[in-house]
Formats: C-alpha cells, structure tokens, sequence
C-alpha cells in the first residue's frame, strides 16, 4: 500500500466461532507458538477484501494463569483473533458434553444418548447450563470488542444461544448465525429436551443460514410447529419481526488448490504417488474419524466389491485417511456409535479386509489415522481414480470439492452420499449412493471404475464448474451483504 494513500472504509466483520483459525502451543509461562489451520471458513473469509474480519473462539487450551491468557492474547491479536478462555470442567460440559454428545448427533440424526440421572456429566440439564454459560462468555467478548457499524456473524451448532444473549447487549448489533451442519427434521429437533430455547435464541438472530434448502425448510417448520410461529417465504415471523432464514451453500477457495498443483514439491509428490501406485486404480476417502462419516460402512462395501470382483483384488488399493477427532467426548451408552469405539471398530475392518485379500506384496487398504499437510493433500487428490464420500450425514462435505478441484488432469469419479449437503450441488456429476446400503455402494465401486473415460469427463466437467463458480469468497460475500441488507429492511418496516 501506497504511504498516504486514503484506505477506502471497510466494513468489520466479528466472526465467532467455536474454534479460533489458530491452534495455540504452550513453549513456556508466558509465550506461546501459533499454527494457522486453513479450515473452509478460514480460507473463506481471508479471500474477502470486502470487510476488515476479526475472530473470537477457544483456542482449544486450557490457560487457568493469567500471565498466560495475557501472553496467548498479546500473541493472537497479531493473526486479529481475540481468545475467549473456557476452563476445563466448561469445556468438558459444554464442548465434549452438549456439543459434541448431544446436538452433533442429535443433528446428524443419530439420535440422543441416555440421559444418566447418577453421572452429573451426562445431565442434559447440567450440560444445558454449561452451554448457556459458555455462549454468555463468548457474547462478553463480542460485546467488549462491538463497536458501531460491525457485523457479527456466529458460526455453528456451538453458539446456538449466542444470538440472543448479544441482542440482550445491543438490539442494533447486526447479528447473523450460519448452521455448518445439517439441520435434521422437526421430528429429530423436537426430542430435544432444550428445544425452545435454542430456536428462540437463533431467531434473535437477523439472519439465519444453511448450506441447503432443506436444512432451512427443516428450521423453518420446526419454529413453525414447536414455537407455533408462523413460517413466511423469507423466513420466520414472530409478533411482526422478520427473522430472514436463507440457504448459503460454502464452497472452497478453489483456486488455493488448483495453483498448489503446480509446485514443484507437489509435481514430485504426485510423481513418487503415481510410481508407489503404477498399475493399480487409486481411491481414495478422507475423513474426520466421525461416526456421521460412515468409515466402517465404506470399508464394508469395499471388502464387498473385492469379495465379487476377483479380477480387481491386485488391481485397486484404497487409501483411507482417517483424522482422529473428539478424542475426549465420552461414549454414549445407548448409541450404537460412539468416537472411542469408531477407531479399534475402522481398525478392526481394515485388518480383516487386508488379511483376506492382502498379498505378500501389496494390501488392498492403507489406513492413516492422521491428517496430511495441505501440500500432501493435493498430491493425494491429483492421483485419485475414485474419491469416496460416503458420510451417513453431513452438513455439506468439502472433501468432495477439493478432489474435483484437483482432478483437471485425471477426471476421475467421485462417489458422493446422497446424504451430505454437497450432494444437491455435486450430484450431477457424482455416482449418487445411499451409504447404508453396502450392496449399492460396492455396485458403485465397479460402475466408477469401470467408467468410460467420455463419461467421466462430462460428469467432471460440470463438477468443476461448480466447484470453481461457487468459491467460499462468494458464500462469505452473500451473506454478509444479506445480512447489512435485513437491518436495513427492518428500519424500513418499523419506520413505516
Ligand atoms: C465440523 C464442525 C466445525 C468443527 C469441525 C471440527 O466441521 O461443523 O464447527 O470445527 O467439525 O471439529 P472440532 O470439534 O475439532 O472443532
């Protein structure tokens, strides 16, 4: 920037979420290193030149000293995020507790774990609290760094209840709330126990967004048929106040992918991959190890597919990245699923699969249980013959966008659950499968691989197109310009 030259104004934008884009590591009392982790939202919102973005979330550690939270906080304002302190038992009530052990998969439709009146940590009504508290300690924050004129979005099933308690702060702060998950049919949300707070709270909200028309259709009725508002075609009306609820389908900086192809420690990396793999088809799924991302019902259509297809056993080997997550969520007793379990349950597959159709030479499964850096990623992506994206439910899945990303070369297949939301913008060019039914999904398996290379091309090419058109820039961008734009609406309804 040129010196003297007059900036032109840009816009703050406060965005809140549960988790800061930066992990934070402890190198002693009072100093500490930060990684930048490049999540959709991240990259999303640093494409946007618009607004001036400043992030408020946990930075996923445990800082009781104060010369510490002094440190972390001196060090985050530099990457402008702003640290919001939870103490262990908040985080283990809250974030392990209701986040993660109730909404998640309540949300998910895997219904809700057994309430245990002896264990206070399974309390829906002690977790409840917990996660009222924990949006009241993120609203302090917001509220001490608001200044007029600011947009603030919050992000997630996390802060459900943060858009009431800022408009108990300032009725004029522009909040919007944007739902990463699938928001599950009014049926699901009516089990439970907290069901009216929660949509009271994301109706103080100004506006609300979903990935998909469904997940908004879904919200819509359940404010209409549990609160008994009234549903309208912008949204949901309550004693004359609009609060407008919209879809907002993310996508990915797709570019960041396409220009990462090109490096030359990628090209190296592709070329090791390909030697690695020569004469065999690569497929391949990455996945957060979640039970909603239906691991072990991927492994069990595989294992299917090379049980009917012994012409394919040396043929094809699939690489499974599996990220380990949620390590401390505890497991629910009434559930069949449970993050524990998920990991020895993948292994478990993996090994059987292996022993009965490994050689001495080659096995049909590698399984990591980690994550790869981005660059490794894209190698990863590049090589592929077959993505699977076989989640049982999921907001939207980004990982099918990023492999179409990186497939101008290859134009390989992309087997997509017609139960992720990327399903109604991808679903043209994916094979479309339902999860649960292991037969369709292995059927799936020889269709992508035995596809006529013109076909594949055409069903890439419209994914692609999708792909790079609707970038996170653009996601960001909307929303926010539809969110200063209900303020403005409401002034005008209320000057009338
Ligand atoms: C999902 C959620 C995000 C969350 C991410 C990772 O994508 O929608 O809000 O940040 O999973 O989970 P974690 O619990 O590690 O933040």
């Amino acid at each position: 920037e040129e010196a003297g030259a007059a900036r032109p104004f840009r816009q703050r934008l406060l965005v809140v979420a549960n988790r800061l884009p930066v992990s934070a590591v402890r190198r002693g009392e009072g100093s500490w290193s930060l990684d930048i982790s490049a999540g959709g939202l991240v990259s999303a919102l640093l494409g946007v030149k618009e607004f001036e973005a400043r992030w408020i979330g946990w930075a996923g550690v445990n800082v009781p000293d104060e010369i510490g939270q002094k440190a972390l906080t001196k060090a985050l304002a530099e990457k402008r995020c702003i640290p919001v302190f939870l103490d262990e038992e908040i985080v283990h009530q809250y974030y392990n507790g209701y986040c993660n052990n109730i909404l998640w998969p309540l949300f998910h439709y895997l219904g809700l774990p057994q309430e245990d009146r002896l264990a206070t940590t399974r309390s829906f009504q002690s977790q409840f609290a917990a996660y009222k508290k924990a949006n009241q300690m993120f609203a302090d924050v917001v509220n001490a760094h608001y200044e007029e004129g600011d947009v603030v979005w919050c992000h997630d099933y996390h802060l459900m209840y943060l858009p009431e308690c800022l408009k108990k702060y300032n009725t004029k702060m522009k909040v919007g709330w944007f739902l990463h998950t699938p928001f599950p049919s009014s049926e699901i949300h009516r089990t439970l126990p907290s069901r009216y707070e929660l949509l009271r709270s994301v109706l103080a909200a100004d506006l609300v967004g979903f990935h998909t028309y469904d997940y908004a259709r879904h919200f819509v009725s359940a404010c209409t048929r549990i609160l008994g508002l009234e549903g309208t075609p912008e949204g949901v009306e309550d004693q004359g106040k609009l609060t407008r609820v919209a879809a907002f389908p993310i996508g990915i900086d797709s570019d960041r992918f396409i220009r990462a192809l090109e490096l030359p420690q990628v090209q190296e990396h592709i070329k090791e991959l390909k030697e690695r793999f020569s004469g065999r088809k690569v497929m391949l799924g990455v996945d957060r190890l979640d039970m909603i991302k239906g691991i072990p019902q991927k492994l069990l259509a595989f294992e299917k597919f090379l049980e009917e297809n012994p012409y394919w056993r040396d043929k094809v080997v699939l690489l499974q990245i599996a990220v380990p997550t949620r390590t401390d969520v505890p497991e629910c007793t009434f559930l069949s699923f449970s993050y524990q379990k998920l990991t020895s349950q993948v292994h478990e597959i993996v090994g059987r699969i292996n022993g009965r159709f490994g050689t001495l030479t080659a096995v049909p499964i590698h399984h990591l249980d980690c994550s790869l850096d981005f660059h490794a990623l894209c190698a990863l992506y590049a090589v592929t013959d077959v993505a699977l994206v076989t989640s049982l439910r999921d907001g939207m899945n980004l990982v099918s966008y990023e492999f179409v990303a990186c497939q101008e070369a290859k134009k390989g297949a992309l087997i997509l659950s017609e139960f992720a939301g990327a399903a109604q913008s991808l679903g043209a060019g994916a094979i479309l499968v339902n999860p649960w039914n292991i037969t369709e999904v292995a059927a799936s398996i020889g269709q992508a691989l035995n596809m006529p290379a013109e076909e594949r091309e055409k069903r890439h090419c419209h994914n692609f197109h999708h792909v790079t058109e609707h970038t996170a820039q653009e996601w960001a961008e909307t929303f926010v310009s539809e969110l200063n734009d209900t303020v403005v609406e409401a002034q005008l309804r209320t000057s009338k």
